[in-house]
């Protein structure tokens, strides 16, 4: 299909499809959710003159990964975000497969996005170009073309690049699959965006003293933080352990130095950013203020999409909330951004026996919870958290199998911050030092039910809705 076509179709598919999907008793009140078709991985997040911009991977044709284009959404306080027109869509010669994920600059005082063109072959082969495209003036993008083909060495997996400015240079890291089938953080330079110098292999499996560490990365972003620099990235591949790399594929970091001159980062071991069910493909923005923010997508590739509910209405996915973060003992902290506390409505506080604790819904609500001992929290039906003193424990029920299914965070909890959001949870542990995320699905007004012998002290908001 050409572009004009699909945006058409796109336009019509949003008409009919609006009024289902707010019907959908599952869709978020506060996250940023797709009206038709699926989200995956935000996309060219950044701040620019005041307003932050957010992309994300859209098919708004249908609820598979087809079809893909760059939605958009702006804001100016990371809460209330307008729809904006179709920024990228699929249809040239090197982007005829998908306008994959990629990110944003300010190039020349115009919002600039770096994508990644996929095409694929009928044998089944693809190849990947890095492109480029800039603000048009009228909230349009228009596509300037590839500047990158494949790298020699690579196979047809080399996608997500995200740019940066660092001195008198543009910088850019590249996800890539090698002909070995080892996952790669490529780093890039360039003068002027346009004609792109592979400095080398920054990270990746093999490399650093990983060892054998998955066959792809995708979605890398390095940037500086608190006097280190972090690298995000999202190996497939790795084996499922006890306790972590649980989900299909991980999201997780890196802290180091990264060299300029020697394109080499040495850095630590990989942490995953996210300890829950379904987090991946995370981006970060510079914010003017200084903050480094993040959003991820509140979901992951191939993992029980087919059976989400939400299906029905024509929609899927979410994004997460916005998270700010920050260094803490070497470890990589995330909280929810402060402007979400603008949503709390009226505050209920308990302090008692975890048995005794007053039921509250949680339709769209923030809960801190301080616990002195073991506990047990039921969301509605649909799911439990669990703390033993050691292990904190997610439980939910698969929602294909109907098995239950599990997540952990080990450690000693001292403090919780829960964000719902219908059919979400994001559960902050001891001020950020852990996330885990979740979607799940309960029936009308969910209650939290706690139970447990120890004390503990409650503080409840409602959030006042304030998507479409
Ligand atoms: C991650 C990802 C990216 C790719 C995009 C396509 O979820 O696979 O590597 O660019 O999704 O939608």
């Amino acid at each position: 299909m050409d572009e004009l076509s699909l945006i058409k179709q796109a336009a019509r598919a949003l008409m009919s499809g609006i009024p289902r999907a707010l019907r959908d008793p599952h869709r978020p009140a506060w996250h940023l959710a797709p009206s038709v078709g699926l989200l995956n991985d935000p996309n060219g997040f950044i701040q620019h003159d005041g307003v932050y911009h957010l992309f994300y991977q859209w098919n708004p044709l249908g609820c598979d990964h087809r079809n893909k284009c760059w939605g958009h959404w702006q804001s100016t306080d990371l809460l209330h975000w307008q729809h904006q027109p179709v920024a990228l869509a699929p249809g040239a010669c090197y982007d005829s497969h998908g306008c994959y994920s990629g990110s944003a600059v300010v190039a020349d005082g115009k919002l600039t996005l770096v994508y990644t063109g996929n095409v694929k072959y009928p044998d089944g082969s693809r190849t990947a170009y890095q492109c480029l495209a800039q603000d048009s003036g009228q909230g349009e993008f228009a596509k300037l073309g590839p500047v990158l083909p494949l790298p020699a060495g690579y196979s047809g997996h080399v996608r997500d690049p995200k740019v940066w400015r660092h001195q008198d240079s543009w910088y850019m890291v590249l996800g890539a699959r090698d002909l070995q089938d080892r996952g790669k953080v490529l780093l890039l330079s360039s003068a002027d965006l346009r004609s792109w110098r592979l400095l080398g292999e920054i990270a990746g499996s093999g490399l650093n003293g990983i060892g054998e560490f998955g066959y792809m990365w995708e979605c890398p972003d390095l940037f500086a933080l608190d006097g280190a620099q972090v690298l995000i990235c999202c190996p497939q591949g790795l084996a499922k352990q006890a306790e972590r790399y649980l989900n299909v594929y991980q999201a997780g970091y890196l802290i180091g130095e990264l060299d300029y001159h020697r394109a080499a980062f040495s850095h630590g071991a990989f942490r995953e950013l996210d300890a829950g069910f379904e987090f991946y493909a995370p981006q970060t923005a510079l914010a003017e203020d200084g903050r480094r923010l993040l959003f991820g997508w509140l979901g992951v590739p191939e993992q029980d999409e087919d059976a989400h509910p939400t299906r029905q209405y024509g929609w899927l996915h979410c994004m997460t909330c916005p998270r700010e973060l920050s260094l803490r003992d070497g470890e990589l902290c995330q909280l929810p951004a402060r402007e979400l506390r603008r949503l709390r409505g009226a505050a209920t506080r308990w302090r008692g026996r975890a048995d005794d604790a007053p039921a509250c819904v949680l339709d769209s609500a923030e809960l801190q919870l301080t616990p002195q001992g073991a506990f047990s929290a039921a969301f509605g039906e649909a799911m439990t958290l669990h703390w033993d003193g050691e292990l904190l424990r997610l439980t939910r029920r698969n929602l294909r199998s109907g098995q239950p299914e599990h997540r952990y965070w080990r450690g000693e909890v001292t403090h919780l911050q829960l964000l719902f959001d219908r059919s979400s949870v994001e559960i902050f542990i001891n001020r950020g030092a852990a996330v885990m995320s979740a979607r799940y699905f309960p029936g009308p007004e969910p209650l939290l039910r706690m139970s447990g012998d120890g004390a503990l002290a409650l503080e409840h908001w409602p959030l006042t809705p304030c998507m479409l």
